[in-house]
């Protein structure tokens, strides 16, 4: 449509018989107008098939209805649900949700960064990347970390209870009977991955097993890398009778690996994951996982930089869900002896 065709808002307020500035505080909503004025306006603008030009608003109100949203790894099947959440909360209060991917790479997730601020986000949602470089003194638009906490972030800030979880996991084997426990964690760069570890260890030291310390292996979130660790764990001697995995991706190479080492999960070695995405109801053996609400993350996240958008200057805030232990299939009761 040429811009000469665009009806304009000067156009609404004659049909409406209402000036300029009614007629923009009522299609940006920007201040409360008298009822009968507002109707007027509205019926003019379906009338005259008025389409708003959310750049040319953009422009005019230095801000758009633009969510940004940066998440690590668009192929991990964990983030479609955070990312669900938050849209879900921009579609009901008429944002649009930008989603950019950084595959874990710092400089890629800071061109995200500055690419989405050049559109006048009023918002934007980041689960960082390992060593994200993001500054807690930005300018700009507000931004809420999800998920992980960048080093020195002193922002807003939601996430789940990570060591809690760990621990969770722990004394579940424990309870089951075992004492020599493998531990495969996600890189040591990401705070949630640390948090689960020391978590996992704490639990351990409180109940008195030690962990030898080549039976904690670090890979990379990714089943690749879990499958390598497992078949190094499965080749130590002794060997371990159970194994944590810090994601459901590394536990599905756990599996991968006790099969291609002719085991048998839960006979040989037990299982326990966190994560608890869908598809560990559907292995085999059904997976042992703690869950993490990821779904209740994005939503949380985006509740809260919904709030700072609209101008809450309340200290920084931080939102901590809890997680759940889902009990399955994948670990077998021994005999701790
Ligand atoms: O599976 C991907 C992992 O990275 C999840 O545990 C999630 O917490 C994210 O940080």
């Amino acid at each position: 449509m040429k811009s000469e065709d665009r009806v304009t808002m000067q156009q609404i307020a004659q049909a409406a018989d209402v000036s300029l500035g009614t007629v923009s505080h009522v299609i940006n909503d920007t201040a409360t107008v008298r009822e009968p004025l507002r109707q007027r306006v509205l019926k003019a603008v379906k009338d005259l098939g008025y389409e708003p030009n959310e750049l040319s608003r953009g422009l005019r109100l230095n801000r758009t209805n633009i969510l940004g949203m940066i998440i690590p790894d668009i192929t991990n099947p964990f983030f479609p649900g955070v990312v669900r959440g938050a849209e879900d909360v921009a579609y009901k209060d008429s944002y649009q949700l930008v989603l950019c991917n950084s595959d874990n790479d710092p400089h890629k997730e800071a061109v995200y960064l500055s690419q989405l601020k050049s559109f006048l986000p009023a918002g934007i949602l980041l689960i960082p990347a390992s060593d994200s470089t993001i500054s807690s003194n930005l300018s700009g638009p507000p931004v809420v970390c999800v998920d992980r906490r960048p080093e020195g972030w002193k922002g807003d800030f939601v996430t789940v209870a990570n060591r809690d979880g760990a621990g969770k996991a722990a004394r579940h084997l424990i309870a089951m009977g075992h004492r020599r426990i493998g531990v495969i964690s996600g890189p040591s760069r990401l705070a949630n991955s640390l948090e689960r570890l020391h978590g996992f260890c704490q639990a351990m030291d409180d109940a008195g097993v030690p962990i030898a310390p080549e039976y904690i292996q670090e890979a990379l979130f990714d089943r690749a890398s879990g499958y390598t660790s497992a078949m190094r764990l499965l080749h130590m001697l002794p060997r371990p009778t159970a194994i944590f995995a810090t994601n459901d991706l590394m536990a599905m190479g756990v599996l991968l690996a006790i099969r291609d080492s002719k085991l048998v999960c839960p006979n040989d070695v037990s299982v326990i994951s966190f994560d608890g995405l869908d598809v560990t109801e559907l292995t085999d053996p059904a997976l042992t996982t703690v869950y993490q609400p990821g779904y209740q993350l994005g939503y949380a996240a985006a509740r809260l930089l919904r709030e700072r958008i609209e101008g809450c200057n309340d200290p920084a805030r931080e939102i901590e869900l809890d997680t759940e232990l889902r009990i399955r299939h994948s670990v077998a009761r021994i005999n701790p002896a």
